[in-house]
């Protein structure tokens, strides 16, 4: 029996479905806005303006959420940000999520930067899967896309990560034209060396972030990566993502395509986000959200707070209003939403 009481809601058999059809497993919960870099596609330097305190979710807030979203059948949990580990307390948080027998998976993405000091924790709250992001492997040009240092803590975090047996580590690559390009046949090679999955992602134009200019998509990313070998179809498994997964002949790794703008996934999407200042957000490319925790602060029951999760849910956007063809823009903040 929980604080919250949210043990006891009794829900019959009423699980997360829309009016689609899609059964929503997968939350992802970004537990800060804050962040230790500034990527040019996300926070487009230091512009966004930060949550105040108060409006993000405390740790209790967001678990008490997590358990009704559970007993709603939700049972994979990514936890994002901003970078999760800047927040105070996250390995612990961590580490209680890691409790819930009913999770099949737990997972967090992360910068990279603070995870060689936080790895031990992290591996004690049972993950096994990170995906960290990393758009180049050049010292100087790390600098320029994140505004950060750091090139080197990251990549050390990397190799602290693989030699801990955390598997499959996934590095996520925004291949920006003009910036990150020239790096696609390293970025590639580096799966003959180590099992890591390389996950090429197509830029979204979200929020303050002007690139649509520089977006390649998949297809041309393929191309240009099959110079070094034939890339094999992987067979998908459960835990797959919306990734369409590839294999070099020989290699120890993968080769991801990440399409949300050349071909959306949204006919098979099964996720939903929390965002940091507890709004539900049913469609990562939509500017509509549903607040929980105004609800949840005013003394909402668990029954309640539910109730609004399943009604939002009901109604998630069938798809998102970008194509490869269409030059919209999203409003919004990755940072605030976790990716
Ligand atoms: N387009 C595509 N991917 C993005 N990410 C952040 N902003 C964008 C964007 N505008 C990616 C980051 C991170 C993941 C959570 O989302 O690379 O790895
Ligand atoms: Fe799902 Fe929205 Fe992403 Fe499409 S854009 S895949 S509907 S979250």
């Amino acid at each position: 029996m929980t604080a919250s009481g949210a043990d006891t809601i009794k829900l019959p058999e009423i699980k997360l479905v829309d009016k689609y059809n899609r059964r929503l497993d997968y939350l992802r919960i970004s537990v800060t806005d804050r962040c230790n870099m500034q990527c040019i596609y996300c926070m487009t330097h230091g512009k966004i303006q930060k949550l105040p305190g108060r409006e993000i979710l405390s740790y209790e807030e967001i678990f008490r959420l997590a358990l009704i979203f559970i007993k709603l059948g939700i049972s994979k949990i990514r936890v994002t940000g901003g970078e999760p580990l800047v927040r105070k307390g996250v390995c612990d948080f961590l580490i209680k999520l890691g409790r819930l027998e009913e999770l099949s998976d737990l997972s967090i993405t992360t910068n990279g930067i603070l995870l060689k000091e936080k790895i031990g924790k992290i591996k004690s709250a049972g993950i096994k899967r990170l995906n960290i992001s990393l758009d180049t492997l050049k010292k100087d040009k790390f600098k320029k896309i994140t505004g950060s240092d750091a090139f080197n803590e990251v990549w050390s975090s990397i190799m602290a990560a693989h030699d801990s047996g955390f598997y499959p580590i996934k590095l996520n690559v925004v291949v920006l034209r003009g910036i990150n390009d020239d790096e696609l046949l390293d970025f590639a090679g580096l799966t003959f060396s180590y099992p890591f999955h390389i996950r090429f992602i197509e830029y979204m134009p979200i929020g303050t972030s002007h690139l649509t200019s520089r977006q390649l998509f998949a297809p041309e990313i393929k191309n240009i990566i099959s110079s070094i070998g034939h890339l094999n179809p992987v067979q998908r498994n459960r835990f797959d993502g919306p990734a369409q997964r590839f294999k070099f002949e020989n290699a120890k790794g993968e080769i991801g395509f990440i399409r949300p703008i050349s071909e959306h996934f949204c006919s098979s999407c099964n996720r939903l986000r929390l965002t940091a200042s507890g709004n539900l957000k049913t469609c990562l490319l939509s500017d509509t959200e549903t607040d929980l925790k105004t609800p949840l602060r005013n003394g909402c029951s668990d029954d309640k707070l539910a109730e609004i999760i399943l009604r939002t849910v009901y109604d998630k956007p069938f798809e998102h209003p970008l194509s490869s063809n269409c030059a919209g823009i999203i409003p919004g903040h990755m940072s605030k939403i976790g990716g």
